[in-house]
């Protein structure tokens, strides 16, 4: 089993580079089925999360070549003849339920696996299918699988989600471009990553116009441009390092990163009293002081991130006072509560509030991790603390954050990966 060992209580320096989004990289490479022609994308994240909808999409009859962070995609032979996303392929990541969308949208039928459960809550689907259903997509589910068909096209010009949700959007967006009739789409999720989808399938030819906040019309179109696209600075590993200099005292500059896109952070790590120097639209300094306690909640973008939560509550355990953290987005977001407690933490949960206590030193342990954000706020506290701390289960870290260990070595950490 593979291991995380931290000797913290070190000062960091110098640069981190950012790298490509997990999310947006997931979504665009989900959307490579609506293509005919070759699709290049550069800046992509080499993670454990993308090597599993690599195999997804080769499954599905795609040709992938990857050299460093560029992948190529064009069709096999294969392509066409096969809509089934597996359970052993999808089980072990959420969002191989993107498919759905793009095989109905090229297809017509699709046999997608239900992506089930994970740490952080039950993970439902209802909003992405009430959207194919509406469009006219006759779905039942049988044996774990979403079976879907579209027979007759229902007119539907216009839809509005009851709940904004970043999966059913990519989903429903995906659905709708190779269908010929324009649709709108309202309280649609507005991430980063939808942004960067959208810029990508306009890219390929796609009409996508927005009339509104949260509202885009999609006119459909048959065959889409060969294409060759950069994907989006991760802006939750971007919050993650910035977070790492904070909470060690460390004067770090994040390059490779999109300002825009770390506004939120930047906001409350400022009301935290740690101060963010924007060096240029792609990078910043951290100039760390004394850790203010803030409280928040999550909610969609542009608030604060619920895939932020976690590292901003292991700054929190070295505040000066208490403070207040809402989960409003998933029902079971505190798994690393725990186990920052094993290492001395002072945080308590009611409902979906955790409440922590500015205790200034924790004490290293070995702890365990449980989902991705959890996993780095563990590393984030053993990075700020004396001592050993190791954490377990770390592949719920490389399904997100590439070469993460070697990112903080480079800074100085003394951070190493075992293999027991
Ligand atoms: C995406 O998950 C991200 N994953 C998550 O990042 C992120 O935390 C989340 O959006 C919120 O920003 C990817 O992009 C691959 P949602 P997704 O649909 O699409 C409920 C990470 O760490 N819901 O916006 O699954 C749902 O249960 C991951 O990188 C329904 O009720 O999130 C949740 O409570 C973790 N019915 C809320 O909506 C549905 O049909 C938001 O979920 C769909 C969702």
């Amino acid at each position: 089993m593979k291991k995380i060992i931290i000797y913290g209580g070190k000062k960091l320096h110098g640069n981190i580079n950012v790298s490509g989004s997990k999310n947006s990289s997931l979504a665009i490479l989900a959307s490579s089925i609506l293509f005919e022609k070759k699709v290049v994308l550069k800046n992509v994240p080499i993670v454990e999360d993308i090597k599993t909808m690599i195999k997804l999409l080769i499954y599905l009859g795609k040709n992938i070549k990857i050299k460093r962070n560029i992948i190529e995609i064009t069709n096999s032979k294969k392509f066409g003849k096969s809509f089934i996303a597996p359970y052993d392929l999808v089980k072990t990541m959420r969002a191989g339920i993107l498919v759905l969308g793009p095989l109905i949208s090229k297809f017509k039928k699709a046999k997608v696996s239900l992506p089930g459960g994970c740490a952080i809550g039950a993970r439902p689907i209802d909003l992405h299918l009430k959207f194919l259903q509406s469009i006219g997509v006759k779905t039942y589910i049988d044996k774990g699988y979403v079976i879907s068909k579209l027979n007759n096209i229902k007119k539907k010009n216009i839809y509005r989600f009851k709940k904004i949700s970043v999966g059913a959007t990519v989903n429903s967006i995906l659905a709708s471009c190779l269908i010929s009739n324009k649709i709108i789409l309202s309280n649609i999720a507005i991430e980063p990553e939808i942004i960067d989808l959208i810029k990508f399938l306009k890219k390929a030819g796609l009409k996508i116009k927005f009339l509104g906040k949260r509202k885009i019309e999609i006119q459909g179109k048959k065959n889409l441009n060969q294409i060759s696209y950069d994907i989006m600075p991760d802006r939750i590993e971007a919050g993650t390092y910035m977070i790492a200099s904070a909470v060690t005292n460390s004067k770090l500059t994040i390059k490779k990163l999109n300002i825009n896109h770390v506004q939120n952070t930047i906001n409350y790590l400022l009301k935290a009293n740690i101060k963010v120097k924007k060096i240029n639209k792609n990078s910043v300094q951290i100039i760390p002081g004394k850790i203010k306690s803030v409280s928040f909640k999550t909610s969609p973008y542009p608030g604060f991130a619920s895939d932020m939560q976690a590292q901003f509550m292991s700054l929190m355990n070295f505040a000066n006072g208490t403070s207040k953290i809402k989960e409003e987005i998933f029902e079971n977001r505190f798994l690393h509560v725990s186990e920052l407690n094993r290492m001395g933490a002072d945080i308590s949960i009611m409902k979906n509030v955790a409440t922590i206590k500015g205790i200034q030193k924790l004490k290293a342990a070995e702890v365990m991790a449980t989902d991705l954000r959890a996993s780095v706020s563990l590393v984030l506290a053993g990075l700020a603390t004396r001592g050993k701390t190791v954490i377990n289960r770390i592949y719920h870290l490389e399904r997100g954050y590439e070469n993460l260990v070697y990112k903080l070595k480079n800074c100085g950490a003394k951070i190493k990966k075992i293999n027991v």
